[in-house]
C-alpha cells in the first residue's frame, strides 16, 4: 500500500494503475476508520482492481460551532486498517493542498441541500458536494463507494454526478451496525457509557417505524407517531428530526409510496447522531 499527500503523486500512481488496465475504485472518508468504512473498501475491492481511500477532514463541511478541531484523526491506526483491508493507495492531503485558492468555487445541489440535514447544518452539503467533486477530479475513479448511513449525502452525490455529467458510477453500501444496533460512526467515540445506551433509541425507533409501515400495515404518519412515542422515553435524546420520506426525493410522506426511508437526527449529550432505514412497500 502506498500513502501520498500531493495531487501529482496521486495522479501518477492512478495513471500507472490505469495503464495496467486496472479499474479504479474510490472510497472518500474523513478517517477515524471503523468497520463501516472498511465495508466500503471491501465493496470497492470486489468491483474494482485498484482501490484508493481518501482521508481528509474537510473543513468546508463543518459549521463554525461544529467539531472540526476535535474530530478524531488517528492516522496511524487508519493506515494500518487500510493496509489490512487490502487498499492500494491512501491519499491524505492537507487542507492547503485541497483548497489552495481559498474557497473560490463551490458546488451547490439545491434539490438535496435544504431539508433535513441541510436545514440543521447550513452550508454543510455545499462543503460535501465541493470536496467530493474535487476528490473525483483528483482521483478520476471509475466507481466511488458511499454509505447508506449518510442517506441524504449519497442522494446529493448522485444528483451532482447526474447533473454535472461526472463520469463516475456511485454505489451505496448498507449501514454497518454494532451488535446492539447502533450505526457505526466516528462520532460514537464521543459518547459516555450512559449516552451510548441512550443512543440505542435511534435504531430502535427506526425499526419501530419500519415494522409499523411493513408488517404492521400502518400509514407513514401513524408509523412516525409510534416512533415518537418510543423516543419520548429517552429524555437525553434531543431530537432534530424524525421523518418518513420518499426515498428518492426526501419529501415527507403521510401516505405510503413504493420506496420510503425513515430518517432520524438527534443530539445525545453533546454528540449529534444520524441514522436511517429503508422501507419498501413490497416487504411483508
Ligand atoms: P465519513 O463520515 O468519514 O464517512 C465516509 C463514508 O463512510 C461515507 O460514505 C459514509 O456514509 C460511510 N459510512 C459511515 N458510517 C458508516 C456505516 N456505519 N456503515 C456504512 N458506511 C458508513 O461522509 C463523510 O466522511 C464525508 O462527508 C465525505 C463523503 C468523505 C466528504 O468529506
Amino acid at each position: 500500500m502506498k500513502t501520498v499527500q500531493t495531487i501529482d503523486d496521486l495522479r501518477s500512481l492512478v495513471r500507472s494503475a490505469r495503464a495496467a488496465e486496472k479499474t479504479i475504485g474510490c472510497v472518500p472518508t474523513m478517517g477515524a476508520l471503523h468497520d463501516g468504512h472498511i465495508s466500503l473498501v471491501e465493496a470497492a475491492r470486489k468491483e474494482t482492481d485498484f482501490v484508493v481511500v481518501t482521508i481528509f477532514v474537510n473543513p468546508t463541511q463543518f459549521a463554525p460551532n461544529e467539531d472540526l478541531s476535535k474530530y478524531p484523526r488517528p492516522l496511524e491506526n487508519d493506515l494500518r486498517r487500510c493496509e489490512d483491508a487490502g487498499v492500494d493507495l491512501v491519499f491524505n492531503p492537507d487542507a492547503g493542498t485541497v483548497y489552495p485558492a481559498n474557497d473560490a468555487v463551490f458546488v451547490e445541489v439545491p434539490a438535496c441541500s435544504t431539508t433535513l440535514e441541510g436545514a440543521h447544518r447550513t452550508s454543510h452539503f455545499r462543503g460535501v458536494a465541493t470536496i467530493v467533486l474535487k476528490l473525483f477530479n483528483m482521483v478520476l475513479p471509475d466507481i466511488a463507494f458511499f454509505g447508506q448511513k449518510d442517506y441524504q449525502q449519497q442522494l446529493l452525490i448522485r444528483h451532482m454526478v447526474d447533473d454535472l455529467n461526472v463520469p463516475v458510477e456511485i454505489r451505496t453500501c448498507q449501514t454497518v451496525r454494532e451488535p446492539d444496533g447502533l450505526a457505526m460512526s466516528s462520532r460514537n467515540t464521543y459518547l459516555s457509557d450512559a449516552e451510548r445506551q441512550s443512543a440505542l433509541a435511534l435504531p430502535q425507533s427506526l425499526k419501530i417505524a419500519h415494522d409499523a409501515c411493513t408488517a404492521g400495515g400502518k400509514s407513514p404518519s401513524d408509523a412516525r407517531q409510534a416512533m415518537l412515542d418510543h423516543l419520548v422515553q429517552f429524555p437525553d435524546v434531543k431530537l432534530d428530526y424524525a421523518v418518513i420520506a420518499d426515498a428518492n426525493t426526501l419529501s415527507k410522506v403521510d401516505d405510503a409510496v413504493p420506496q420510503m426511508v425513515v430518517l432520524i437526527a438527534a443530539k445525545v449529550g453533546s454528540t449529534r447522531l444520524i441514522d436511517n432505514m429503508l422501507i419498501s412497500q413490497s416487504e411483508p
